[in-house]
């Protein structure tokens, strides 16, 4: 069993509310999201353009790629939901920021 299969929700910020998201084990977080109804802003789904990029703000998510986020962007808590894969159950991210 690696740490993602103990992962069953995380929690997104979105228009000012806080949602309870259902996570499917090695599942990115767009996905997810995009599972329950949700509706944060993504394009290119590849890592690519920046534009489904969030604070994280607890827990611990790895990114499959990143070919967008600087490390200045990175120090500061960016990642992009379409790539990150949540590595514990802490995970809080704010997608309005
Ligand atoms: S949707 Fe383009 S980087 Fe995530």
């Amino acid at each position: 069993m690696t740490a993602t299969d103990e992962v069953t929700s995380f929690l997104a910020i979105l228009d000012g509310v806080e949602h309870l998201v259902a996570y499917q084990a090695g599942e990115v977080l767009l996905d997810c999201m995009l599972a329950e109804g949700l509706d944060p802003a993504f394009q290119c789904m590849d890592g690519h353009c920046g534009s489904c990029m969030v604070v994280r703000i607890s827990g611990d998510v790895e990114m499959r790629k990143n070919n967008v986020l600087s490390q200045r962007d990175l120090d500061a808590g960016y990642v992009l939901l379409c790539q990150s894969i949540a590595l514990n159950g802490e995970v809080l991210v704010d997608c309005d920021a």
